[in-house]
């Protein structure tokens, strides 16, 4: 395990589609379209909990300290929407200091972010992913649930002036929502010199309205982009990325890039090295794990290091092979997405 992410708060301002949608309307849309008439299912009901019961940046910052120790070398902050929580700048430095992390990211809505970004920046924060499912202001709001396109524009304009990098983009696309989006996404991606990742649908919503027909599957994508774009393969990152990568050849400074994270058709389960800690203070062997261990108890009672130390370790043993998506035994998670923070 390389790779910790911790999700800081189950918070959101957005309400995206795929996600935490807000209204019944939208989580119909994609119910509507599906051809399967089997009974709706029941969504998942979000407990709100008090602030109280997430770990403070001191115990996030111990729990990560004692990760690294262990090996982990990389951290990414989520959420719900981290930049929601007070004082994130405080935190990054925490982490920043601590020896053994060389790489150190963000996940966010970028909603907030333009007001933020110097602090993160001088506080250690070296890159940032943001959200963007679509760069038409009626199609944003429509999957967003939030008239939020022109800030998160500034938001990525603003990362790329105070040298965040590389600026990552993630875009998921949803059959008849945004995929006829593909390729000016594509394009922005190669004009503005970012990242655009496609990531491919997971059934992780509270509408629990996930259908296999609404994936857009990274083998279509690319055959799309490679009829628009000219683009050359770029490898794998790492071994265990998520994203397989294709840079444009004509890209502006070179550095345009597109990365198709294929989960549900081609899934990487067997390379992954990520553990995820949740704001309530929950490990989560995978995004899809059915079952939690809760640190928290230890964290508040007298366990030492060497307790939490040996406890991550038989944690980590129990780690799921794989996903289960689209076969007859699936169950999904009760935890949204957004309480687990992508
Ligand atoms: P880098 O640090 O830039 O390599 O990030 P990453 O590849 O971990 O990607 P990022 O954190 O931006 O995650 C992008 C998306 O990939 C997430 O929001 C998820 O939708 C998906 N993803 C990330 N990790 C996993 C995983 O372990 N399993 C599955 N099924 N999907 C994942
Ligand atoms: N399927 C795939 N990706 C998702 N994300 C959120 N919900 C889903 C889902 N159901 C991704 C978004 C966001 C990140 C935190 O998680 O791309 O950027
Ligand atoms: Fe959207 Fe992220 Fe909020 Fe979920 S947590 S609703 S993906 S912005």
């Amino acid at each position: 395990m390389r790779d910790l992410r911790i999700s800081i708060t189950d918070r959101c301002n957005f309400r995206c589609l795929y996600c935490l949608p807000e209204t019944e309307a939208a989580a119909d849309f994609y119910r509507r379209k599906s051809t399967d008439s089997t009974e709706a299912p029941q969504p998942i009901q979000h407990e709100w909990k008090p602030r109280s019961h997430f770990l403070t940046y001191e115990e996030i910052t111990r729990v990560a300290r004692i990760a690294t120790d262990l090996g982990v070398t990389k951290l990414r902050l989520t959420g719900g929407e981290p930049l929601l929580r007070r004082a994130v700048p405080e935190l990054v430095r925490q982490l920043s200091e601590l020896e053994g992390i060389d790489d150190l990211a963000l996940t966010t809505n970028g909603f907030h972010f333009d007001k933020h970004a110097e602090a993160l920046r001088a506080a250690g924060l070296r890159r940032v992913t943001f959200s963007l499912d679509s760069l038409d202001r009626d199609n944003f709001k429509k999957l967003t649930g939030r008239d939020g396109l022109g800030e998160l524009l500034t938001a990525i304009t603003r990362a790329r002036e105070l040298g965040f990098a590389p600026v990552k983009v993630n875009a998921v696309i949803i059959r008849d929502l945004n995929d006829h989006e593909i390729e000016a996404l594509a394009q922005f991606a190669r004009e503005e010199a970012l990242t655009m990742r496609f990531i491919e649908f997971m059934p992780l919503d509270s509408s629990r309205a996930w259908q296999r027909e609404h994936v857009v599957t990274g083998r279509e994508i690319r055959d799309r982009l490679q009829a628009a774009f000219d683009l050359e393969p770029a490898g794998m990152e790492h071994a265990a990325a998520t994203a397989t990568r294709w840079r444009f050849k004509d890209g502006k400074e070179g550095q345009g890039e597109i990365g198709l994270i294929t989960p549900v058709s081609e899934p990487f389960c067997g390379q992954c090295n990520r553990l995820r800690l949740t704001a309530d203070g929950k490990i989560r062997t995978c995004l899809f794990s059915l079952h939690e261990h809760d640190l928290k108890p230890l964290l508040r009672g007298n366990a030492t290091d060497t307790d939490i130390t040996d406890w991550l370790q038989a944690v980590v043993l129990k780690k799921e092979p794989r996903h289960h998506i689209g076969e007859t035994d699936f169950e999904q998670p009760d935890r949204t997405m957004s309480a687990i923070g992508g």
